[in-house]
């Protein structure tokens, strides 16, 4: 996991205050974001957030309304005023179902980016080959994609994407329009890859599992925002405001009040939740109870109502009721439990999170 540098020369790019707006409306804001070398960061969030705005404006092919940004410790964006041209980036790009050309072979798919540099035919063949060895497909040089199979087809897109040796690649939703199935066996495969060749990276995703298999940190992106930067644990752990516990499905997020006495409160005091409440102000509140904080308990002390037991191959999932409450909770467990049934529930306290309103 990479720690976040201050030195800003060796930064891969830093980006501060980016914003962008289309006529009257505003699709991006106070965007920070500083990634070091060898880093990948993905930007997650739900379709229409602002991400592929970002990444263009990173590439050079928008420019941002006000804002800075410095790639490899270049500035390439100076708020409105100045905007450099992609090519002067250097940066290497890998789009949406891979882009790459049916009627090239696998070496000229590669090359292709090299076609505006004075760089003989021979040269770009070389640097072409050079990176078909590092993504492990030398071998596959002559072939044409057709007779690709998927992930040899994703490793053709990022030797394409790296042969210029770029200082950055931006990734925009690559598997997207794949199935589930495929789509996670080549997210595995490219997280491993990027590891290896250590490059410094975008990746944009709206699908979770994916950014967290991919990156060493997450941005989450909600309406023109980074929401939160963090490792996928830590996002876990400790979301920083509802929106982002909400967009990441953490577990249930109940209406209440804090009260010193009892800690969290809910169901006009009928029920109370055993949390740490800390420096958190009295008044009301909404709690988070991740779905890992919770399991069936003999000894628990809070009293759900299964609603539904599913069966999931590998465990069930209880889908339950609190006592007056419409808000449901789900927590895994390792036997079937009858619907209707009364179950005590053990909390971890230590993993509940309030946010007062
Ligand atoms: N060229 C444009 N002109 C006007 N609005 C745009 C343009 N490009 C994107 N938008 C708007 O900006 C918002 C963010 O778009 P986008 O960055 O593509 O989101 P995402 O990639 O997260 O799905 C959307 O509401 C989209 O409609
Ligand atoms: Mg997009």
């Amino acid at each position: 996991m990479m720690s976040h540098m201050p030195d800003t020369g060796r930064l891969a790019l830093r980006a501060t205050d980016i914003a962008k707006s289309f006529g009257d409306t505003q699709v991006l804001r106070n965007i920070a974001l500083d990634l070091a070398p060898g880093e990948v960061v993905a930007l997650l969030g739900p379709s229409g957030c602002g991400k592929t705005t970002l990444l263009r404006i990173a590439a050079g092919l928008l420019s941002a309304s006000s804002g800075q940004m410095q790639i490899a410790g270049t500035r390439v964006v100076d708020g409105s005023r100045f905007n450099a041209p992609p090519e002067t980036r250097g940066i290497g790009m890998v789009f949406q179902d891979y882009a790459i050309w049916p009627h090239l072979s696998v070496l000229d798919n590669v090359a292709f980016p090299l076609r505006m540099r004075k760089l003989g035919r021979t040269a770009r063949a070389d640097r072409a080959k050079r990176a078909l060895d590092r993504v492990g497909l030398l071998h596959l040089a002559d072939r044409f994609p057709g007779t690709l199979s998927g992930g040899q087809q994703q490793r053709v897109a990022l030797a394409r994407a790296i042969v210029a040796e770029p200082p950055l690649v931006l990734f925009d939703e690559p598997l997207s329009n794949l199935d589930r199935e495929l789509r996670e066996g080549l997210a595995l495969e490219m997280g491993a890859l990027l590891r290896d060749l250590g490059l410094s990276a975008i990746y944009v995703t709206h699908d979770q599992s994916e950014a967290f298999t991919i990156a060493d940190r997450v941005a989450v992106m909600l309406g023109g925002e980074i929401a939160q930067i963090d490792t996928p644990e830590q996002l876990f752990a400790a979301p920083s405001s509802v929106e982002v516990a909400q967009f990441l499905n953490i577990g249930a997020l109940i209406e209440g009040r804090v009260c010193s006495a009892r800690g969290f409160t809910c169901n006009r005091d009928r029920l109370s939740v055993p949390v740490r409440v800390g420096s958190a102000p009295e008044g009301p509140a909404r709690i988070l109870i991740p779905r890992t904080a919770i399991r069936p308990d003999a000894q628990g002390a809070l009293m759900a109502q299964v609603l539904r037991c599913q069966f999931q191959g590998d465990r069930y999932l209880l889908h339950l009721g609190l006592e007056g409450d419409t808000t449901n909770l789900v927590c895994p467990a390792d036997h079937a439990v009858a619907v209707h049934s009364m179950i005590p529930l053990a909390i971890d306290a230590d993993r509940l999170r309030l946010f007062p309103h």
